[in-house]
Protein backbone atom coordinates (compact mmCIF):
# COMPACT_ATOMS: atom_id res chain seq x y z
CA UNK A 1 0.00 0.00 0.00
CA UNK A 2 1.54 3.22 -0.95
CA UNK A 3 0.50 6.45 1.06
CA UNK A 4 0.57 9.60 -0.36
CA UNK A 5 0.45 12.59 2.42
CA UNK A 6 -1.16 15.90 0.85
CA UNK A 7 -1.31 17.17 5.01
CA UNK A 8 0.77 20.77 5.22
CA UNK A 9 1.39 22.43 8.73
CA UNK A 10 -2.34 22.94 9.79
CA UNK A 11 -2.75 18.31 9.96
CA UNK A 12 0.53 17.75 11.85
CA UNK A 13 0.12 16.85 15.85
CA UNK A 14 0.37 20.11 16.57
CA UNK A 15 -1.84 21.83 13.85
CA UNK A 16 -4.60 19.62 14.31
CA UNK A 17 -4.28 20.46 18.72
CA UNK A 18 -4.43 24.08 17.31
CA UNK A 19 -7.64 23.46 15.62
CA UNK A 20 -9.17 21.12 17.96
CA UNK A 21 -8.39 23.81 20.71
CA UNK A 22 -9.81 27.15 18.52
CA UNK A 23 -12.71 24.91 17.78
CA UNK A 24 -13.50 24.13 21.61
CA UNK A 25 -12.62 27.93 22.51
CA UNK A 26 -15.31 28.99 19.77
CA UNK A 27 -17.78 26.29 20.82
CA UNK A 28 -18.12 26.65 24.92
CA UNK A 29 -17.97 30.25 24.18
CA UNK A 30 -21.16 30.01 22.31
CA UNK A 31 -24.66 30.13 23.19
CA UNK A 32 -25.72 27.75 23.14
CA UNK A 33 -22.95 25.57 23.51
CA UNK A 34 -21.74 23.15 21.02
CA UNK A 35 -18.43 21.04 19.98
CA UNK A 36 -17.92 19.38 16.21
CA UNK A 37 -18.64 15.77 16.13
CA UNK A 38 -15.69 15.13 14.06
CA UNK A 39 -13.86 15.50 17.67
CA UNK A 40 -15.71 12.39 18.84
CA UNK A 41 -12.97 10.03 16.77
CA UNK A 42 -9.73 10.32 18.97
CA UNK A 43 -8.02 6.55 19.32
CA UNK A 44 -10.48 5.83 22.72
CA UNK A 45 -13.49 7.34 20.66
CA UNK A 46 -12.79 5.48 17.38
CA UNK A 47 -12.75 2.51 19.85
CA UNK A 48 -16.28 3.40 21.16
CA UNK A 49 -17.49 3.92 18.17
CA UNK A 50 -16.98 0.38 16.56
CA UNK A 51 -18.64 -0.99 19.94
CA UNK A 52 -21.47 1.07 18.77
CA UNK A 53 -21.72 -0.36 15.24
CA UNK A 54 -21.59 -4.16 17.37
CA UNK A 55 -24.83 -2.98 19.83
CA UNK A 56 -27.80 -4.70 19.12
CA UNK A 57 -29.58 -0.84 19.30
CA UNK A 58 -27.83 0.70 16.76
CA UNK A 59 -28.61 -1.24 13.44
CA UNK A 60 -27.44 1.36 10.95
CA UNK A 61 -23.92 -0.68 10.15
CA UNK A 62 -25.59 -4.07 10.16
CA UNK A 63 -28.05 -2.84 8.03
CA UNK A 64 -25.27 -1.66 5.49
CA UNK A 65 -23.39 -4.35 5.82
CA UNK A 66 -26.06 -6.84 4.79
CA UNK A 67 -27.87 -4.48 1.60
CA UNK A 68 -24.47 -4.57 0.38
CA UNK A 69 -24.05 -8.35 0.55
CA UNK A 70 -27.30 -8.17 -0.88
CA UNK A 71 -26.77 -6.02 -3.90
CA UNK A 72 -22.94 -5.65 -4.05
CA UNK A 73 -23.13 -7.88 -7.15
CA UNK A 74 -25.34 -6.50 -9.43
CA UNK A 75 -24.37 -3.22 -8.56
CA UNK A 76 -20.96 -4.56 -10.12
CA UNK A 77 -22.47 -6.15 -13.14
CA UNK A 78 -23.90 -2.62 -13.60
CA UNK A 79 -20.64 -0.56 -13.64
CA UNK A 80 -18.56 -3.27 -15.46
CA UNK A 81 -21.08 -2.68 -18.75
CA UNK A 82 -18.91 0.71 -19.13
CA UNK A 83 -15.59 0.28 -17.97
CA UNK A 84 -13.25 -2.61 -16.62
CA UNK A 85 -11.04 -0.75 -14.13
CA UNK A 86 -12.72 2.15 -11.63
CA UNK A 87 -11.59 4.14 -9.45
CA UNK A 88 -12.82 3.41 -5.93
CA UNK A 89 -12.18 6.19 -3.55
CA UNK A 90 -13.97 6.00 -0.16
CA UNK A 91 -13.93 8.77 2.06
CA UNK A 92 -12.91 8.18 6.09
CA UNK A 93 -10.66 4.86 6.25
CA UNK A 94 -13.11 2.60 8.29
CA UNK A 95 -12.34 -0.77 9.26
CA UNK A 96 -12.75 -2.21 5.54
CA UNK A 97 -15.87 -4.69 6.21
CA UNK A 98 -17.72 -3.01 3.81
CA UNK A 99 -15.50 -2.29 1.40
CA UNK A 100 -14.19 -5.69 0.97
CA UNK A 101 -17.74 -6.87 0.00
CA UNK A 102 -17.59 -4.29 -2.93
CA UNK A 103 -14.21 -4.91 -3.57
CA UNK A 104 -14.69 -8.54 -4.12
CA UNK A 105 -18.22 -8.05 -6.06
CA UNK A 106 -15.88 -5.95 -8.33
CA UNK A 107 -13.41 -8.16 -8.55
CA UNK A 108 -15.16 -10.74 -9.59
CA UNK A 109 -17.12 -9.20 -12.22
CA UNK A 110 -13.62 -8.30 -13.82
CA UNK A 111 -13.79 -5.04 -12.58
CA UNK A 112 -10.20 -3.71 -11.59
CA UNK A 113 -9.97 -1.68 -8.67
CA UNK A 114 -7.91 0.80 -7.59
CA UNK A 115 -8.72 2.16 -4.04
CA UNK A 116 -8.03 5.67 -2.43
CA UNK A 117 -9.27 5.67 1.03
CA UNK A 118 -9.17 9.42 2.40
CA UNK A 119 -8.95 10.13 5.35
CA UNK A 120 -6.88 12.73 7.58
CA UNK A 121 -5.46 10.52 9.88
CA UNK A 122 -2.59 8.36 9.07
CA UNK A 123 -3.10 5.99 11.88
CA UNK A 124 -6.63 5.09 10.79
CA UNK A 125 -5.14 4.74 7.39
CA UNK A 126 -2.57 2.18 8.49
CA UNK A 127 -4.91 0.25 10.76
CA UNK A 128 -7.51 -0.72 7.56
CA UNK A 129 -4.60 -1.76 5.81
CA UNK A 130 -4.58 -5.21 8.10
CA UNK A 131 -8.21 -6.06 6.97
CA UNK A 132 -7.84 -5.21 3.22
CA UNK A 133 -4.96 -7.62 1.07
CA UNK A 134 -4.13 -5.98 -2.38
CA UNK A 135 -3.62 -7.82 -5.33
CA UNK A 136 -2.80 -7.36 -8.73
CA UNK A 137 -6.71 -6.63 -9.40
CA UNK A 138 -7.25 -4.63 -6.16
CA UNK A 139 -4.23 -2.34 -5.70
CA UNK A 140 -4.42 0.69 -2.51
CA UNK A 141 -3.43 3.94 -1.99
CA UNK A 142 -3.74 5.92 1.31
CA UNK A 143 -4.78 9.79 0.58
CA UNK A 144 -3.99 11.34 3.85
CA UNK A 145 -6.05 14.59 3.46
CA UNK A 146 -9.05 16.79 4.10
CA UNK A 147 -11.98 15.41 1.75
CA UNK A 148 -12.00 17.52 -0.68
CA UNK A 149 -8.21 18.00 -0.89
CA UNK A 150 -7.96 14.59 -1.38
CA UNK A 151 -10.73 14.16 -4.23
CA UNK A 152 -9.41 17.53 -5.71
CA UNK A 153 -6.00 15.55 -5.98
CA UNK A 154 -7.47 12.53 -7.56
CA UNK A 155 -9.71 14.40 -9.99
CA UNK A 156 -6.07 16.07 -11.46
CA UNK A 157 -4.30 13.34 -10.65
CA UNK A 158 -6.46 9.96 -12.19
CA UNK A 159 -8.52 9.89 -15.42
CA UNK A 160 -10.24 6.24 -14.45
CA UNK A 161 -13.91 6.42 -14.03
CA UNK A 162 -14.67 7.21 -9.94
CA UNK A 163 -17.05 5.55 -7.80
CA UNK A 164 -16.71 7.58 -4.70
CA UNK A 165 -18.16 5.80 -1.51
CA UNK A 166 -19.44 7.72 1.48
CA UNK A 167 -21.10 5.63 3.48
CA UNK A 168 -22.06 4.67 6.88
CA UNK A 169 -24.95 7.67 7.19
CA UNK A 170 -22.01 9.74 7.56
CA UNK A 171 -23.73 12.73 5.57
CA UNK A 172 -25.88 12.64 8.59
CA UNK A 173 -23.65 14.61 10.60
CA UNK A 174 -24.52 17.37 8.23
CA UNK A 175 -27.54 19.26 8.24
CA UNK A 176 -29.36 19.30 4.46
CA UNK A 177 -27.98 22.82 3.86
CA UNK A 178 -24.24 21.42 4.62
CA UNK A 179 -25.92 18.17 3.25
CA UNK A 180 -26.17 19.63 -0.32
CA UNK A 181 -23.38 21.28 -0.01
CA UNK A 182 -20.98 18.47 0.16
CA UNK A 183 -22.82 16.76 -2.61
CA UNK A 184 -21.93 19.26 -4.91
CA UNK A 185 -18.48 19.75 -3.78
CA UNK A 186 -18.68 16.06 -4.56
CA UNK A 187 -19.77 16.80 -8.04
CA UNK A 188 -17.43 19.16 -8.61
CA UNK A 189 -14.51 16.77 -8.18
CA UNK A 190 -16.11 13.96 -10.38
CA UNK A 191 -16.43 13.70 -14.15
CA UNK A 192 -19.48 13.20 -16.02
CA UNK A 193 -20.76 9.32 -15.32
CA UNK A 194 -18.42 8.71 -12.22
CA UNK A 195 -21.04 7.66 -9.62
CA UNK A 196 -21.79 8.23 -6.11
CA UNK A 197 -22.56 5.50 -3.30
CA UNK A 198 -24.84 7.25 -0.95
CA UNK A 199 -25.38 5.65 2.33
CA UNK A 200 -28.03 7.38 4.27
CA UNK A 201 -30.08 6.47 7.44
CA UNK A 202 -34.05 6.62 6.74
CA UNK A 203 -37.18 8.40 8.84
CA UNK A 204 -38.45 5.58 10.87
CA UNK A 205 -40.23 5.30 14.25
CA UNK A 206 -38.89 7.47 16.53
CA UNK A 207 -38.52 4.72 19.19
CA UNK A 208 -36.41 3.01 17.07
CA UNK A 209 -34.10 6.01 16.47
CA UNK A 210 -33.92 6.85 20.33
CA UNK A 211 -33.03 3.05 21.37
CA UNK A 212 -30.64 3.08 18.21
CA UNK A 213 -28.73 6.81 19.90
CA UNK A 214 -29.37 5.71 23.57
CA UNK A 215 -28.07 2.17 23.97
CA UNK A 216 -29.32 -0.33 26.83
CA UNK A 217 -25.17 -0.47 26.99
CA UNK A 218 -24.76 2.76 27.31
CA UNK A 219 -21.59 2.92 24.86
CA UNK A 220 -23.49 5.90 23.13
CA UNK A 221 -23.20 7.57 26.71
CA UNK A 222 -19.39 7.09 26.95
CA UNK A 223 -18.98 7.87 23.46
CA UNK A 224 -20.37 11.35 23.95
CA UNK A 225 -18.51 11.74 27.22
CA UNK A 226 -15.17 10.76 25.68
CA UNK A 227 -14.79 14.14 24.09
CA UNK A 228 -15.05 15.72 27.42
CA UNK A 229 -11.99 13.36 28.30
CA UNK A 230 -10.21 14.44 25.19
CA UNK A 231 -10.43 17.80 26.09
CA UNK A 232 -9.30 16.68 29.37
CA UNK A 233 -6.35 15.17 27.87
CA UNK A 234 -5.05 17.43 25.10
CA UNK A 235 -5.71 20.65 26.43
CA UNK A 236 -5.73 20.23 29.85
CA UNK A 237 -8.96 20.57 30.66
CA UNK A 238 -10.24 19.95 34.46
CA UNK A 239 -14.42 18.23 33.00
CA UNK A 240 -15.60 15.63 35.80
CA UNK A 241 -17.51 13.68 33.67
CA UNK A 242 -19.92 12.56 36.36
CA UNK A 243 -21.55 16.05 36.58
CA UNK A 244 -22.74 15.57 33.10
CA UNK A 245 -25.34 13.32 31.20
CA UNK A 246 -25.54 12.43 27.79
CA UNK A 247 -29.07 13.40 25.94
CA UNK A 248 -30.20 12.10 22.68
CA UNK A 249 -33.43 13.12 21.25
CA UNK A 250 -35.42 13.33 17.98
CA UNK A 251 -36.07 16.83 16.70
CA UNK A 252 -38.90 16.39 14.19
CA UNK A 253 -38.58 19.77 12.96
CA UNK A 254 -35.20 19.05 12.02
CA UNK A 255 -35.90 15.00 11.31
CA UNK A 256 -32.69 14.58 13.12
CA UNK A 257 -31.41 13.09 16.22
CA UNK A 258 -29.58 14.97 18.31
CA UNK A 259 -27.33 14.82 21.03
CA UNK A 260 -26.39 16.63 24.08
CA UNK A 261 -24.11 16.09 27.08
CA UNK A 262 -25.75 18.05 29.80
CA UNK A 263 -24.18 19.98 33.18
CA UNK A 264 -25.78 18.14 36.25
CA UNK A 265 -25.26 21.82 38.14
CA UNK A 266 -23.79 24.89 38.24
CA UNK A 267 -20.09 25.00 37.38
CA UNK A 268 -16.70 26.37 36.09
CA UNK A 269 -14.91 24.08 33.89
CA UNK A 270 -11.18 25.20 33.64
CA UNK A 271 -8.81 24.55 30.40
CA UNK A 272 -5.58 25.31 30.80
CA UNK A 273 -4.75 25.55 27.04
CA UNK A 274 -7.29 28.03 26.12
CA UNK A 275 -6.12 29.76 29.30
CA UNK A 276 -10.25 30.41 30.48
CA UNK A 277 -12.37 29.47 32.44
CA UNK A 278 -16.30 28.20 31.05
CA UNK A 279 -19.06 28.69 33.34
CA UNK A 280 -22.05 26.32 32.93
CA UNK A 281 -25.49 26.60 34.71
CA UNK A 282 -27.55 23.50 35.67
CA UNK A 283 -28.95 21.99 32.69
CA UNK A 284 -26.98 23.76 30.59
CA UNK A 285 -26.68 21.69 27.24
CA UNK A 286 -23.71 21.24 25.04
CA UNK A 287 -24.80 20.21 21.29
CA UNK A 288 -22.67 17.32 20.55
CA UNK A 289 -24.00 15.65 17.42
CA UNK A 290 -26.97 15.70 14.77
CA UNK A 291 -27.78 12.46 12.96
CA UNK A 292 -30.21 13.74 10.33
CA UNK A 293 -32.89 11.27 8.74
CA UNK A 294 -34.02 11.24 5.33
CA UNK A 295 -37.09 10.43 3.31
CA UNK A 296 -36.67 8.57 -0.14
CA UNK A 297 -37.90 11.79 -1.69
CA UNK A 298 -35.73 14.05 0.18
CA UNK A 299 -32.60 11.85 -0.60
CA UNK A 300 -34.30 11.89 -4.67
CA UNK A 301 -33.87 15.85 -4.04
CA UNK A 302 -30.45 15.77 -2.82
CA UNK A 303 -29.29 13.77 -5.64
CA UNK A 304 -31.35 15.87 -8.48
CA UNK A 305 -30.53 19.86 -7.33
CA UNK A 306 -26.94 18.41 -7.26
CA UNK A 307 -26.46 17.32 -10.06
CA UNK A 308 -26.60 13.76 -9.87
CA UNK A 309 -29.34 10.93 -11.57
CA UNK A 310 -30.46 7.63 -9.81
CA UNK A 311 -29.28 4.94 -11.25
CA UNK A 312 -30.07 2.35 -8.34
CA UNK A 313 -31.76 2.31 -4.96
CA UNK A 314 -31.25 -0.26 -2.52
CA UNK A 315 -32.91 -1.08 1.17
CA UNK A 316 -33.13 -3.71 3.72
CA UNK A 317 -36.13 -5.41 3.91
CA UNK A 318 -38.00 -2.94 6.48
CA UNK A 319 -36.60 0.55 4.39
CA UNK A 320 -34.75 1.52 7.53
CA UNK A 321 -31.35 1.90 5.71
CA UNK A 322 -30.77 3.29 2.02
CA UNK A 323 -27.86 3.07 -0.48
CA UNK A 324 -28.47 5.34 -3.27
CA UNK A 325 -25.98 5.01 -6.61
CA UNK A 326 -25.79 8.03 -7.86
CA UNK A 327 -24.51 8.82 -11.48
CA UNK A 328 -23.06 12.24 -12.28
CA UNK A 329 -24.32 14.03 -15.08
CA UNK A 330 -22.59 16.74 -16.96
CA UNK A 331 -23.36 18.99 -19.71
C1 LIG B 1 -20.87 7.92 12.18
C2 LIG B 1 -22.12 9.95 12.09
C3 LIG B 1 -23.01 7.98 11.10
O1 LIG B 1 -24.69 9.64 13.46
O2 LIG B 1 -25.22 7.54 13.46
C4 LIG B 1 -23.40 6.86 16.36
C5 LIG B 1 -22.24 8.53 14.77
N1 LIG B 1 -23.27 8.89 17.02
N2 LIG B 1 -23.98 6.96 17.56
C6 LIG B 1 -24.39 8.44 13.49
C7 LIG B 1 -22.94 8.10 16.02
C8 LIG B 1 -23.88 8.19 17.97
C9 LIG B 1 -22.91 8.06 13.51
N3 LIG B 1 -22.23 8.49 12.24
Amino acid sequence: MNIINLTGDELSPDGLKEQFAMDVLTGLSSSPKGISPKYFYNDHGSELFQQITESEDYYLTNLEYEILKQHGHSMAKKLKETTDIVDLIELGAGDGRKTTLLVNALNEAGVKINYFPIDISKEAMEQMKEFLTETDQFNITGIVAEYFHGLNYLRDNSTNPKILLFLGSNIGNFNRGQAAGFMRRAWRTLNANDWLLLGADLKKDIDILHKAYNDSNGITRRFNLNLLSRINEDLGGNFDLSTFDHYGSYNPLLGAMESFLISKKNQSIYIKELEKEFHFKAFEPIHMEYSTKYLEDELLELGKTSGFTVEETYYDPKKWYSNFLFKVIKH
